[in-house]
């Protein structure tokens, strides 16, 4: 059999399974990934932008279904992890968006229960209601006009800065943030609110974003300081926080950054599983993506289906992420690994914990 790009992806991934469709009237594929249900229902954000082609929607989808297995596994949180990516042609308009919303609804009520969805980059709680409104369970991140918890950027947002704390106590001795200089790349959903957090907190913020709007808003704002997106890289700062797209920390990136740490929101930020032992070497202290961005999916997912109360669910993923990232910085420490391979191994040893029960 020929070996395509698709092929290649798939083999390597070790998930459970890939569901595809093509939406004839916009021309959409709609992939979703089942990573793993073995902590429960595979659950994860819905992706909505557009791919040069839909291998590279597949492998995107792969990736970031992983992440959330990932994500729940070190939260020790009854779900499992997996992610939709809606791979639209440019010039979509409203109605059409809106149509294949609901065919994307009717796909996830025939998978009934097996796949649980949020909100992620290109799509919003609005989103969510008419998703919702096919039927489909379960639609977390609903506007609270519907039922829903809302938005999951504040609770991630939180999750961050409660990472971020944490590894600055790791790298300086301190988890306080009054003068402490702090990089945040991509001011969206997450990023915004992160910024704000910071600055509340007596930081020195400078930030970035690919979109001229958003920078002016943001910086209007909070009047944070603001860099041109490609020379964030070169920002001699205590922390980087990527809350941008993912793959920004590679070879030639990570030889630029003047930091002492990385800890940010975006999911995938390292482009190959090397980059983690690479910045180990440039004596950079990484919080692994995963642990640092669980928090909206797990308070939303704690708040719509296990009854968490919503005003408690901020402090419980401060408090799972910098317990988490303890554990993790102490073992790649003692054992001598990177914080990937340490975080991993602590997911990896949840997942097994429940396969016994
Ligand atoms: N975008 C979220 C993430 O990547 C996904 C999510 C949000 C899932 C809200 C459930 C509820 O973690």
């Amino acid at each position: 059999m020929q070996e395509g790009l698709i092929e290649r992806s798939l083999a390597s991934w070790g998930g459970e399974m890939l569901i595809t469709h093509h939406d004839s009237l916009t021309g959409a594929w709609i992939v979703i990934a089942i990573h793993s249900t073995r902590l429960g229902p595979a659950t994860g954000g819905t992706r909505m932008k557009e791919y040069p082609a839909l291998a590279d929607a597949v492998a995107d989808a792969l990736l970031l279904s992983e992440g959330m297995t990932l994500k729940f596994a070190v939260a020790d949180f009854p779900r499992g992890g997996g992610k939709a990516v809606i791979a639209v042609r440019q010039g979509l308009d409203d109605e059409a968006r809106a149509a294949l919303l609901r065919q994307y609804g009717r796909l996830i009520r025939q998978l009934g229960g097996l796949y649980e969805t949020g909100p992620d980059v290109g799509t919003s709680s609005a989103d969510m209601d008419t998703i919702a409104q096919t039927g489909a369970p379960y639609v977390h991140s609903r506007t609270v006009e519907a039922g829903g918890a809302g938005d999951s950027g504040p609770a991630t947002a939180a999750g961050t800065l409660a990472g971020i704390r944490a590894t600055l106590a790791q790298r300086y001795g301190s988890q306080s943030l009054r003068g402490r200089r702090i990089v945040v790349q991509g001011a969206g959903s997450v990023g915004a609110i992160l910024i704000g957090l910071l600055l509340e907190e007596g930081a020195d913020v400078a930030f970035t974003d690919i979109n001229p709007d958003t920078v002016r808003l943001v910086r209007e704002r909070f009047g944070a300081r603001v860099l041109s997106p490609d020379s964030a890289f070169d920002e001699s700062c205590d922390l980087f926080s990527p809350c941008a797209l993912g793959g920004i920390l590679n070879e030639t990136t990570i030889a630029r950054l003047q930091c002492g740490a990385v800890a940010g929101c975006a999911n995938n930020q390292l482009a190959t599983t090397e980059d983690a032992e690479r910045l180990r070497r440039h004596d950079i202290l990484y919080a692994p993506d995963f642990v640092v961005s669980l928090g909206g999916a797990v308070a939303i997912t704690g708040i719509e289906a296990l009854g968490w109360a919503p005003q408690e669910a901020t402090s419980r993923v401060s408090r799972i992420v910098s317990n988490a990232l303890r554990h993790v910085f102490d073992v790649a420490q003692s054992e001598d690994v990177s914080t990937t391979v340490a975080a991993r191994r602590l997911a990896e040893k949840r997942l097994s914990e429940r396969t016994d029960a």
